[in-house]
């Protein structure tokens, strides 16, 4: 199945100028970007994106890091690109992500974790329905 899945590019990784490492690494993996934007998310939106763990105890933190700098949104498109997504960003965690992913290589600790990746088909679009326009997306077909 042809998919889409939003990728974040996380304040921690903004700050180390990792941006188009990470790009290339989901690129050389076959999938393709079809939208790209520089955005400062605010309270509002990080609590949008990030309503599924309202209750969770990181939920302040989580919420607060994500808006502290401008960061990338980015769409990529490809065959399985959820899981395909998930697989190349590697555990949540860093300390337990495996060598080679963008997490296991990159990230720092559980809260910068250098990337977000939608965690399903489902909330992809409703993820990249926050972040992006129809107009604002390359229609590949
Ligand atoms: P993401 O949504 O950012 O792609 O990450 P994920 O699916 O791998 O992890 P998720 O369970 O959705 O958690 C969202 C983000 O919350 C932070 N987190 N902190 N302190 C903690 O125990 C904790 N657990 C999760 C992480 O930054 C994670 O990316
Ligand atoms: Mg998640």
């Amino acid at each position: 199945m042809i998919e889409r899945s939003l990728v974040l590019i996380k304040p921690d990784a903004m700050e180390r100028g990792l941006t188009g490492e990470i790009i290339n690494r989901i690129e050389e993996e076959g999938l393709t970007l079809v939208a790209i934007k520089m955005l400062h998310m605010d309270l509002a939106l990080a609590e949008r994106h990030y309503a599924p763990h309202k209750d969770k105890p990181f939920f302040k933190s989580l919420t607060s890091y994500i808006s502290s700098t401008p960061i990338l949104a980015a769409i990529f498109e490809g065959e399985g690109a959820v899981n395909l997504i998930r697989k190349i960003m590697g555990a949540t965690d860093p300390a337990k992500a495996a060598k080679g992913t963008i997490r296991g290589d990159l990230g720092i600790d559980i809260e910068h974790n250098s990337v977000h990746g939608s965690d399903s088909v489902e909330t992809a679009k409703q993820e990249i329905n926050l972040f992006f326009k129809k107009e604002e997306v390359f229609n590949l077909q």
